[in-house]
């Protein structure tokens, strides 16, 4: 979704800002643009990926400081006008924002009774005509900000820059912006990949905070007067550095991160001495484990995905109530909160709008959340102040992979803990645990002998739509993969339990239709196999997902071997055919695997 980058300081502003823009570009966007300060306010943007609005920066260009945008579009077309930076008339105030403002149309129309001619048709553009209003009745610059956003109903990220005053200033309000502040230099991101290069020394921007950056200090205050109580993180986790590491995606390189990345999720964590597992950041003593009266999960997307295969988890092994909740209609719905209850919010990025609002309504009725996130000092994490990093590293691949199968270990892990004290032996604990610690050999084992996936591609690349089927455990699996597919080779997928088939997708199957199931050998198998002759008997070809050695490959078209394991374990397995799938299918079919068109990495509008 859009991104922001600014700098200021003694260095020139426009390579790094150009720089800081490739970091923000795994989050998708559609145009992009930057304004340096050099005597003059310059300003360059251009639809299209950054290395466009490469091509047409001029080879030098003077100034040390700017910002700098990749705009997803909400108000208005993907046009060069709409994209970001928005120049006030008389070339004085430079913005970039992201976020949405709710009353722009109003206001958009009373600037042009002004006078103003608008030259886009977006919201942001409204902003920078406001705060020359400001400027020019005799406001100074942190005032005449203040009062435009005082103006405003809505959410921003926001970023101005002046052409007679040497800063810039940021406000946040429900769209995320950090700082760094460097040796004689700051740094505005709305991202932090994008910061970690340059510092370790990060504010992370709170709702209501405004902030003064010049390039010898960061002064933050709040929207309303007075001073933030927002202070300095030195951040201590090695986010690494987001190259391709010679694969030709990023997709294709998290895939095969996964069983390193699974490893640094349950190192340390797994107690095979009690048949258990150890959170330290979850803040759950055992008496509250064992009175909560039920579980609820919360995310979007793939997260959502990972939270239903923690409500059966959960609910199997700590004989406890669980309910996966999807994140956008979570607040309102007007959920009645039990304050005993246990509540996580589970996502990659910790930015996702939709998942925090459902963080915020479930605080503001007096429950507690934990977070499951990957980004370490995200919106979501500090907002929970407790929960569990999933440690799977840098996701730049706007379809998620490594990220889905830490949230699955890492709910795995807690149904664990909580089975422990609720109603699982020591001994089951330490069977599951000897399994759960061979996974990522398991997985590495597969990913360098994946089994017939052309196979697969070759029956789905030109379907008209796939149907994925799975039961148990295996039918969030179904959900992930036809999610995955759809999101990167725009094929309309349908993911179903397997027994729900015959109440309706059942009337798409025709000669020919792939049917991608997901069977291991556990207590569904033998009821997922009368739903494959379902399929069967009506011409499908089924692409069978399957445990190693199981006669069931008998009824497959193509049969895709995974390995054995502990049925509870086995969507730390079956998902990874999946993702290579879509991969490979996405690349037959010559999509942007990477970066799929509309979607963004991290939807930080509701
Ligand atoms: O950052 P989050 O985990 O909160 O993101 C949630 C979804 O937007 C995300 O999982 C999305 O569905 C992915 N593109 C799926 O691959």
């Amino acid at each position: 979704m859009c991104g922001i980058f600014g700098f200021i300081g003694n260095r020139a502003a426009a390579p790094l800002l150009v720089e800081g823009l490739r970091r923000l570009e795994y989050r998708g966007y559609d145009s992009s643009g930057i304004v340096v300060r050099n005597g003059d306010l310059q300003v360059y943007k251009k639809v299209g990926k950054v290395s466009e609005l490469s091509k047409i920066l001029p080879n030098h260009i003077e100034g040390n400081s700017g910002i700098a945008h990749t705009r997803w579009a909400t108000h208005g077309g993907v046009t060069d006008s709409n994209a970001h930076p928005h120049l006030s008339e008389n070339g004085d105030v430079a913005v970039v924002h992201n976020g949405i403002i709710d009353n722009a149309r109003g206001i958009r129309k009373r600037l042009e009774d002004r006078g103003f001619e608008l030259k886009s048709e977006t919201d942001s553009e409204a902003l920078v005509h406001m705060i020359t209003i400001g400027l020019d009745s005799g406001q100074e610059p942190l005032e005449a900000v203040r009062q435009t956003l005082n103006r405003l109903s809505g959410t921003w990220g926001l970023c101005v820059l002046f052409k007679e005053h040497d800063m810039i200033i940021c406000a946040r309000n429900g769209s995320p912006l950090i700082l760094g502040q460097g040796d004689g230099e700051s740094f505005i991101s709305s991202d932090p990949h994008a910061l970690s290069r340059h510092t370790q020394n990060i504010f992370f921007l709170e709702d209501g905070d405004m902030a003064v950056i010049n390039k010898d200090g960061i002064d933050i205050s709040r929207l309303e007067g007075g001073s933030s109580s927002t202070s300095m993180t030195v951040i201590e986790d090695d986010w690494g550095e987001a190259d391709m590491a010679g694969y030709p995606h990023f997709m294709l390189k998290e895939i095969h991160e996964q069983p390193e990345a699974l490893r640094r999720c349950i190192s340390g964590r797994l107690d095979r001495a009690n048949g258990s597992a150890k959170l330290g950041g979850l803040k759950l003593e055992p008496v509250r484990l064992r009175s909560a009266p039920h579980v609820r999960l919360i995310g979007c997307g793939t997260a959502l995905n990972a939270c239903k295969i923690g409500q059966l988890a959960i609910e199997s092994l700590a004989r406890i109530p669980a309910v996966a909740h999807v994140a956008s209609e979570f607040r309102y719905n007007d959920p009645v909160i039990n304050p005993n209850a246990i509540h996580f919010a589970v996502s990659q990025s910790g930015e996702t709008a939709d998942t925090l609002s459902a963080v915020k309504e479930i605080q503001l009725k007096g429950g507690d959340v934990h977070g499951i996130v990957n980004v370490v000092g995200s919106t979501i994490a500090r907002l929970c102040g407790q929960g569990v990093y999933i440690h799977s590293g840098p996701e730049q691949a706007v379809a998620s992979t490594k990220a889905f199968t830490n949230m699955v270990a890492s709910l795995l892990l807690f149904a664990l803990r909580i089975g422990r004290t609720r109603s699982f032996s020591r001994e089951r604990g330490r069977s599951i645990i000897d399994d759960f610690q061979k996974i990522p050999d398991l997985m590495e084992n597969y990913l360098s002998n994946p089994g017939p996936i052309d196979e697969a591609v070759e029956l789905l690349k030109e379907a008209k739509s796939v149907l994925f089927l799975g039961r148990g455990l295996s039918a969030p699996v179904a959900s992930e993969g036809a999610l995955k597919l759809m999101e990167i080779a725009y094929i309309p997928c349908l993911a179903y339990p397997a027994g729900e088939m015959k109440h309706g997708p059942i009337a798409l199957l025709e000669e020919g239709s792939p049917v991608v199931v997901i069977a291991p050998n556990d207590r569904h198998r033998e009821k997922t196999i009368s739903s494959m002759h379902e399929c069967k008997a009506r011409g499908a070809k089924i692409i069978l997902i399957h445990e190693e050695g199981d006669s069931i490959s008998e009824e497959a078209d193509v049969s895709i071997a995974i390995p054995k394991c502990d049925s509870i374990l086995t969507p730390l397995l079956s998902v990874v055919p999946t993702q290579l799938i879509a991969y490979k299918v996405a690349l037959a079919l010559g999509c942007d695997v990477d970066r799929p068109r509309n979607l963004a990495k991290s939807v930080t509008v509701e």
